[in-house]
């Protein structure tokens, strides 16, 4: 359960206001499920759902930042790589349990590799496809994280 919103600064966002979450999980001798609802088990409220697959070995995705979306992205199977980078600092997370979710906030430069073969990326985001939201060059968004 999410007690504490996250500020939606995208300037002053940094990688530690990004956080894994263990999602709650129901197990028994038959096998386990994973549950997520809309708040409270995430942060926002979910407009979309995509996933990745197939990525070839050694593939990078990612290396963009949002002006505004926040994702919760998982390993539905398998495992990838998660660096994330404010200008300042940068953190790497492993994800590679269905159950275990990393919250990504507006602001933060991402990139995932690491694939692992026949992974699946699960991400839950906050609003509708817009290119508009996208940083896709890095020069800018270290420009725009530094505008005082
Ligand atoms: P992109 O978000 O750049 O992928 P990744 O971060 O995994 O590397 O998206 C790749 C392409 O797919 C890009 O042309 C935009 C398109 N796309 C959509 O049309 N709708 C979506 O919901 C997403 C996530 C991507």
């Amino acid at each position: 359960m999410f007690l504490k919103k996250p500020k939606m600064d995208f300037k002053s966002n940094s990688v530690f206001d990004c956080t894994l979450v263990e999602i709650n999980t129901i197990k028994d001798l038959s096998g386990v499920i994973t549950i997520v609802e809309n708040e409270p088990s995430t942060p926002f409220e979910v407009k979309r759902i995509y996933y990745l697959y197939d990525v070839p070995g050694g593939q990078k995705r990612g290396e963009h930042a949002h002006k505004e979306l926040q994702q919760f992205v998982f390993a539905a199977r398998g495992s990838f790589e998660v660096v994330l980078d404010d200008n300042l600092n940068k953190r790497r997370f492993v994800l590679n349990k269905p159950n275990l979710a990393l919250h990504i906030v507006p602001g933060i430069w991402r990139c995932l590799d690491n694939f692992s073969t026949g992974s699946v990326c699960m991400v839950l985001a906050s609003h509708i496809y817009d290119e508009g939201d996208y940083i896709r060059n890095y020069q800018e968004f270290q420009i725009l994280k530094k505008r005082g």
